[in-house]
C-alpha cells in the first residue's frame, strides 16, 4: 500500500476515492478476546506507556477487520500522566484524578509537555508505521474542554458542574487552564506526527455539554490555537465531539479538514452545517450493532447514501464501540462498506 494513496487520507483530503474508507473508534480494547488476554494483569497506563504492549494492541483489530486506518492505543490522560499528575484509569469508570484541580495553585501544577516525557510514543509509533506496512495510523490527543472536566471533576462527569463553575466564574483561571491543556495536547500530536502518524483526532468528546455560545467563547479560541499550529504539518486534523448537533459548524470553524459526527445528526445535515472543504467522519449508532444484520446493513447504506452529501466521507460509528460487540458484526461491517461504496 502506498500509503498518500489510501482512500482514508484521499477523503481526508476531499479527494475521489475507489471506496468508503472505514475505521472504528475504540477498534482496539475491550470488544476484543485477544486484548482482554494480553491486558488481564497490565494496568491501563501501563499498557499504555509499554511499546510492544502499544503496537500488539493497536494491530489487534487490523488483522480482524479490512479498516483503512488504525489507532494509536492509548488514552486522552497519557500525557497529563506523562507530566506527573496523579491520575489512574479505573476499569469501568474511566480517568480519575487524585486531587482534582480547582484553583490557581492547581493549574500552576500543569508543567509543559517535552517530547521526552512520552518517549514510549515515539517508539511504538515507529514500530506501527513499518507493521502497518502503509495503512494509515491516526494519532490522537484529548481536547482541552474534555481534559479540563476530568481534570476539574476529578473523574467522569454528567453534568460537569465544577467545569462549568470555573468557566463561567474565573475566566481568568479557565483560559490559563485551558492554554495549558492545549499546549499539552499539541505537543503530544506533534510527537505522534513527528514519528509517522498520517492524521490526527482531537477527541473533545464532551463539549457537547456546552451552548454554541460559551463554545465559542471559552473553547474554540483555544482548539483553533491547536489546530493553526498543526496546519504546516502533511497530517489531515479530525475534530470529534459528543452530542455536538449544534456546535458541528464552530467544530469546522476550529479549522478542522475532518469533523466527526456522532448518530444524533444524519451526515446531509451534518453537511450543511460545516465550513465548505470539510470532510464528514460518522456516524452509525453504535447501540445499532446489536439489532439484527438486517437492521444493521440497512442503517449502514443509510449513512452512506446521506454521507455522499459531504464532501469527503469517512465510515465511522457516531462515537466508540461498545464493549459487548460482537467483534465478528465490526468485521461483516467493513465488509459492508466497502462493497456498497464500491458499487
Ligand atoms: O481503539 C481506540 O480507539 C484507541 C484507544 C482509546 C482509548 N481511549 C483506550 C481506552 C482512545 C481513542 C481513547 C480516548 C478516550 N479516553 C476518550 C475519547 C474518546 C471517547 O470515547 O469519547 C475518553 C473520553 C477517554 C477517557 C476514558 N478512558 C474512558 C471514558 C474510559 C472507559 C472506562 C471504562 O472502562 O469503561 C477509559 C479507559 C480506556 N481507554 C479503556 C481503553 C481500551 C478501557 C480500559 C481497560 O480496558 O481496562
Amino acid at each position: 500500500m502506498i500509503l498518500h494513496e489510501s482512500p482514508f487520507l484521499r477523503a481526508c483530503r476531499r479527494l475521489p476515492v475507489p471506496r468508503t474508507p472505514v475505521w472504528f473508534m475504540r477498534q482496539a480494547g475491550r470488544s476484543l478476546p485477544e486484548y482482554r488476554r494480553v491486558r488481564a494483569d497490565v494496568p491501563m497506563l501501563e499498557a499504555c506507556a509499554r511499546p510492544d504492549m502499544i503496537v500488539e494492541i493497536t494491530m489487534q483489530p487490523v488483522r480482524r477487520y479490512d479498516v483503512d486506518a488504525a489507532i494509536y492505543f492509548s488514552d486522552i490522560v497519557v500525557p497529563l500522566k506523562a507530566i506527573g499528575l496523579d491520575l489512574d484509569i479505573k476499569s469501568g469508570v474511566g480517568p480519575v484524578v487524585a486531587d482534582p484541580i480547582r484553583d490557581a495553585g492547581g493549574i500552576a501544577r500543569l508543567r509543559e509537555l517535552e517530547p521526552g516525557d512520552v518517549g514510549y510514543v515515539t517508539e511504538a509509533v515507529g514500530g506501527l508505521v513499518e507493521e502497518l506496512k502503509g495503512r494509515p495510523l491516526v494519532g490522537f490527543a484529548g481536547g482541552p474542554f474534555t481534559l479540563a472536566s476530568y481534570l476539574i471533576e476529578g473523574g467522569p462527569s454528567k453534568n460537569h458542574e465544577h467545569t462549568k463553575a470555573l468557566m463561567y466564574g474565573e475566566p481568568k483561571l479557565w483560559d490559563d487552564l485551558m492554554r495549558r491543556l492545549s499546549a499539552i495536547t499539541l505537543e503530544f500530536l506533534k510527537v505522534q506526527i513527528a514519528a509517522g502518524a498520517s492524521a490526527v483526532q482531537l477527541f473533545d468528546s464532551w463539549v457537547g455539554a456546552l451552548s454554541a455560545e460559551d463554545y465559542r467563547a471559552s473553547v474554540l479560541p483555544h482548539t483553533s490555537w491547536i489546530f493553526e499550529r498543526l496546519a504546516e504539518f502533511d497530517a489531515p486534523r479530525i475534530h470529534f465531539g459528543v452530542g455536538t448537533g449544534e456546535l458541528l459548524g464552530l467544530l469546522s470553524e476550529a479549522g478542522a479538514d475532518v469533523v466527526g459526527v456522532d448518530w444524533r445528526v444524519p451526515l446531509d445535515s451534518a453537511a450543511q452545517r460545516v465550513q465548505p472543504g470539510t470532510a464528514l467522519q460518522g456516524n452509525l449508532d453504535p447501540a445499532a450493532l446489536f439489532a439484527p444484520w438486517d437492521v444493521v446493513a440497512e442503517r449502514t447504506r443509510d449513512v452512506l447514501n446521506r454521507g455522499r452529501a459531504a464532501e469527503g466521507h469517512i465510515f465511522n460509528l457516531g462515537h466508540g464501540v461498545l464493549p459487548t460487540t460482537d467483534p465478528d458484526t465490526l468485521a461483516r461491517l467493513t465488509e459492508l462498506v466497502h462493497e456498497e461504496s464500491e458499487r
